[in-house]
């Protein structure tokens, strides 16, 4: 009953999560849909969506994170009017429960969530599944943590990324974000992760909130873009849909958006 368990071990988070928790001298077991060989790592083959391999990777582990998650928008780093209507429940709801149910039998200690802030008042429909989740998590017989955090440089890079091409960019002047640098949240995890089960944590964000434009407008600066950047106004029943996207009295980042974008 030594090992932690990792899902979404392979990802932007997870990763850095995995390294952390080996520093610490923990033995570290991932699971993934494509393994990879490693050395200090047990990686099990097993698919959240269908349930195979959840049982072997959870068997004999004292704690869990998960961190695994399905947002077809973050894959492929656009927003489509799809995204606004519907969002896979197979890995980020039905895989929850069905890792709860495997972590229940193998008696873990420790289920940690990764979660994402504002999912409750969100009416997203992959937010809408993260908040399913919390509430799955949070009615399990097995300890519990959920950690929210604000999103990911990484992933408002990406979604940058495929605008280039774009002569005019739109940008709601009253969304307001204060996202952060995933590798900063990862030693917050392990923290918490080891300290034991504490129900809902305080959320991590970065160092700032921005608007919509002034994410942009920095993200063309480290990039050298020029392109015309129209703020307007997002109708508040809009904005009260989009639920928050600040962490005002959690874990904060020290990495700026700016400075971010200037090492990647
Ligand atoms: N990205 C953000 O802006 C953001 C912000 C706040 C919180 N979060 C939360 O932080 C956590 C990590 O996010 P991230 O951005 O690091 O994710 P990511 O880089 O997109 O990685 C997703 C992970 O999920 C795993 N996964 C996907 N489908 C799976 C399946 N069917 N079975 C097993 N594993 C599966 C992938 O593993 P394989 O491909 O190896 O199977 C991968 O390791 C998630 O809970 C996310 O909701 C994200």
């Amino acid at each position: 009953m030594d090992d932690v368990l990792v899902t979404g071990g392979s990802g932007h988070l997870g990763t850095d999560v995995v390294r952390l928790l080996l520093e610490r001298g923990e033995r570290v077991r991932v699971l993934s849909r494509t393994p990879r060989a490693g050395t200090d790592v047990k990686t099990f083959e097993g698919d959240l969506a269908t349930g195979r391999g959840i049982r072997e990777a959870a068997s004999g582990v004292r704690a869990i994170v998960h961190a695994a998650t399905l947002s077809p928008a973050a894959l492929r780093g656009q927003v489509l009017p799809v995204d606004f209507v519907t969002s896979p429940p197979d890995v980020d709801v039905d895989g929850t429960r069905r890792l709860l149910e495997e972590a229940q039998r193998a008696g873990v200690q420790h289920f940690l969530y990764i979660s994402i802030v504002g999912v409750q008042q969100s009416r997203f429909p992959y937010l809408r599944r993260k908040a399913q989740a919390e509430n799955i998590v949070r009615s399990s017989a097995v300890p519990w943590t959920i950690l929210p955090a604000t999103p990911f440089y990484w992933l408002l890079a990406r979604f940058h990324d495929h605008m280039t091409e774009q002569r005019i960019w739109f940008a709601p002047s009253n969304l307001l974000m204060q996202p952060g640098d995933s590798a900063e949240f990862a030693p917050y995890v392990t923290e918490r992760l080891l300290a034991g089960p504490a129900g809902d944590a305080p959320c991590f964000g970065g160092p700032d909130v921005l608007s919509q434009g002034d994410i942009a407008r920095q993200y063309q600066a480290a990039r050298g873009l020029h392109r015309r950047i129209v703020e307007f106004p997002l109708p508040r029943f809009a904005v009260r849909a989009s639920g928050p996207q600040t962490c005002d009295d959690g874990r904060r980042g020290a990495t700026t958006w700016a400075q971010w974008l200037a090492k990647h």
